[in-house]
């Protein structure tokens, strides 16, 4: 691999950690969306058991709970994330029903048919499509809903440039058809997909981060870690700018059959 496709999880966790915890969502996404992909699921009541799987610090996951009923665990791998999650939780009065634990999505402390839904933005691709989709369906109550973004290709080619920085990044990119039919291979019923707007990737997610990288390149002077990973964010910016025809986030919300 190249040091210009890097992905993110050649940096050092901690770093990595600390620069996102930063900002409002950790990936490309808006409340805009997450109201979208939760329109297309049935009403939840009071009752109503949500785990947001990879929350984050939570910006996806309040946007849920300010929106529907129930009760919501968002759980993540990274504590300082989690610490952060339940700190926004309480800010906006949602602490009795919204709670973040620290815990890895391959190994999901629920019982089986639990859940009535699993969301999971831009974080499902740590564990791979696939298996995820898979090893949560037994969460998830008869007709209950998964609803996941997942970076996908738009076309059945694109540049080689963009192919080979994601292919290195995430094999497991794909078009939507194809994920549309693991969903289904799965035992869902795909109810919904839609492209994330632009501006989920330029003004959500990247404008944050434009506005204080200089600033944390002054914090760890010299740092050459530092330098690498701000310059692999600066470089993953310019190709989406660059090929941004070619790909982006895709919401899949399916319905367990
Ligand atoms: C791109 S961020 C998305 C965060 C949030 N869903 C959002 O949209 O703002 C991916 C998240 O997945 C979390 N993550 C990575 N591996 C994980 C694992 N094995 N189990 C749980 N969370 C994990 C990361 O800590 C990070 O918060």
């Amino acid at each position: 691999m190249s040091d210009n496709n890097k992905s993110i999880h050649d940096f050092d966790f901690q770093l990595i950690c600390e620069y996102f915890s930063q900002f409002e969502q950790q990936g490309p996404g808006s409340p805009e969306a997450t109201l979208k992909a939760l329109s297309f699921i049935d009403p939840l009541n009071d009752a109503s058991r949500i785990a947001d799987l990879g929350c984050g610090t939570g910006g996806p996951t309040m946007v849920l709970a300010q929106n529907a009923p129930g009760l919501i665990t968002g759980l993540d791998l990274f504590p300082q994330f989690i610490d952060r999650f339940n700190k926004n939780a309480v800010a906006l009065n949602l602490h009795h029903r919204v709670k973040g634990i620290v815990g890895s999505m391959d190994c999901l402390p629920f019982q089986d048919e639990e859940l009535d839904l699993i969301w999971s933005e831009g974080a499902i691709y740590t564990m791979g499509f696939e298996k995820g989709i898979n090893e949560w369906r037994r969460y998830i109550k008869q007709r209950g809903y998964l609803a996941v973004s997942e970076a996908s290709w738009f076309t059945g080619h694109r540049p080689e440039e963009i192919d080979a920085f994601w292919t290195a990044a995430y094999p497991e990119i794909d078009t939507i058809a194809v994920k549309v039919a693991q969903m289904q291979q799965a035992g869902y019923l795909p109810v919904a997909t839609f492209i994330l707007p632009e501006d989920c990737w330029t003004t959500r997610f990247y404008a944050p981060q434009v506005a204080v990288q200089d600033e944390y390149l002054k914090k760890y002077g010299g740092n050459k870690t530092v330098e690498d990973f701000i310059a692999n964010e600066r470089h993953e910016m310019e190709l989406y700018q660059k090929y941004k025809a070619y790909y982006g986030y895709v919401f899949y919300i399916g319905k367990k059959i």
